[in-house]
């Protein structure tokens, strides 16, 4: 079993990472079942394919699940509204702890409906999708969307407890795998070349579903991920703003494609990595040749690395226009994410968006 801590004072909380793990959740969680009972949220498919695997491990513990329909637009007031009156329903008290079983959208939305119920009550993320297990379970960032776009309104809510079961990625559609596999990327890009390098050796192995490397890849992006929001679980200091890298170009690209199956989060992340690696080498900060690796490595991976393959045509004008909506903006700037090589990612907060449409138009 890997045990992984977010250590942020009174609120850590462990992380278990364990293939097989869901089979044995009444161990972790009959201590945080208050009376004995569960409220498990999941979406229909994970409701479908992981919820009777994890009501059959909880063993005598009461499950009530509250099943939602899947997709983005759950990440909404409607959905909000109707799953926290549901909860209250159920007599839900600050003490108790609500189990978000599913990827990014069910976690976002479970996270955010505890962290204003009865002014704050528990939970715990069972992340069954790789995005949610590497990257959106941990570090308590909760949201839903609003008409002004996405993750506007949200809270920092921290999770009781991670329990992650690699074997959950077992029943995720191909695609959903490769795209949480552009976020395990990430952090070998971020700061570490060696896992860059690891990914570049095993990413294969573990697209095509070997255990093993499942597990090493959650489990080094988690301990990555854990350090970052320890030291800056608010991204005041610019450290949690590394984990953005692609994500002001991907934004880009999923506002233009309406944030719609066209191009999935993770897929567009990947695109906005190859894209800010290539600015940055059009800026003249990057070798060229770690810009061709990057983008090697993801296209080889499955992953989008150019506009075309991400189905977007616009030009730079219109992809920084959406980029001006970025909830990252800061008194008119936006800071933008480069890097200096593979593992050598950066923040800089003086870069010119007429010189990033140009890039863009280059790119098109
Ligand atoms: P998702 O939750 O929609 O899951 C993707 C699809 O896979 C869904 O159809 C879901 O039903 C299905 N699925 C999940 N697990 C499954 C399984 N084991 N078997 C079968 N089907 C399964 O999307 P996602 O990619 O997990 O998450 C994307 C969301 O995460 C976005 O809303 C994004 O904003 C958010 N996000 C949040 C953070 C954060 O720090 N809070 C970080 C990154 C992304
Ligand atoms: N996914 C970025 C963050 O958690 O900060």
């Amino acid at each position: 079993m890997n045990r992984i801590d977010v250590g942020l004072g009174a609120r850590s909380y462990p992380i278990l990472i364990e293939a097989g793990l869901l089979d044995r959740a009444h161990v972790h969680l009959a201590p945080l079942a208050r009376g004995g009972r569960l409220v498990v949220v999941a979406d229909e498919n994970v409701a479908m394919a992981q919820l009777p695997r994890l009501a059959a491990g909880l063993g005598n513990l009461t499950v009530t699940p509250i099943v939602l329909p899947p997709g983005e637009s759950t990440k909404s007031w409607a959905v909000l509204e109707q799953l926290t009156d549901q909860l209250l329903e159920l007599g839900i008290e600050r003490g108790d702890r609500i189990m978000a079983l599913g990827g990014g959208v069910i976690g976002d939305l479970v996270g955010f409906a505890a962290s204003i119920l009865k002014r704050g009550c528990g939970f715990v993320q069972v992340p069954t999708s790789l995005l949610a297990q590497v990257d959106s379970s941990v570090g308590g960032k909760t949201a839903i969307n609003s008409r002004a776009g996405k993750n506007l309104v949200g809270a920092f809510h921290q999770p009781d407890l991670v329990l992650i079961d690699p074997t959950t990625l077992d029943t995720l559609p191909a695609r959903e795998v490769r795209s949480g596999y552009a976020e395990v990327v990430k952090y070998g890009l971020i700061d570490d070349p060696a896992f860059f390098d690891w990914c570049d050796t095993h990413g294969g192995s573990l697209l095509a579903g070997d255990a093993d490397a499942r597990t090493h890849a959650i489990a080094h992006s988690v301990a990555a991920k854990a350090r970052v929001v320890a030291a800056d679980e608010r991204e005041t200091t610019g450290t949690r703003a590394l984990l953005n890298l692609g994500h002001t170009f991907g934004h880009a690209l999923e506002a233009e494609t309406g944030f719609s199956d066209t191009l999935l989060h993770g897929e567009a992340v990947a695109c906005g990595m190859a894209l800010a690696f290539r600015f940055s080498a059009y800026l003249g900060l990057c070798p060229d040749e770690d810009a061709g690796r990057v983008a090697y490595h993801l296209a080889r991976s499955g992953l989008p690395t150019t506009l075309g393959e991400a189905h977007v045509d616009a030009d730079g004008a219109t992809l920084v226009a959406h980029m001006m909506h970025d909830k990252k903006m800061e008194s008119g700037r936006l800071p933008f994410l480069l890097a200096r090589g593979i593992g050598q990612t950066f923040l800089a907060k003086d870069v010119d968006l007429k010189q990033v449409a140009a890039f863009l138009d280059s790119e098109a």
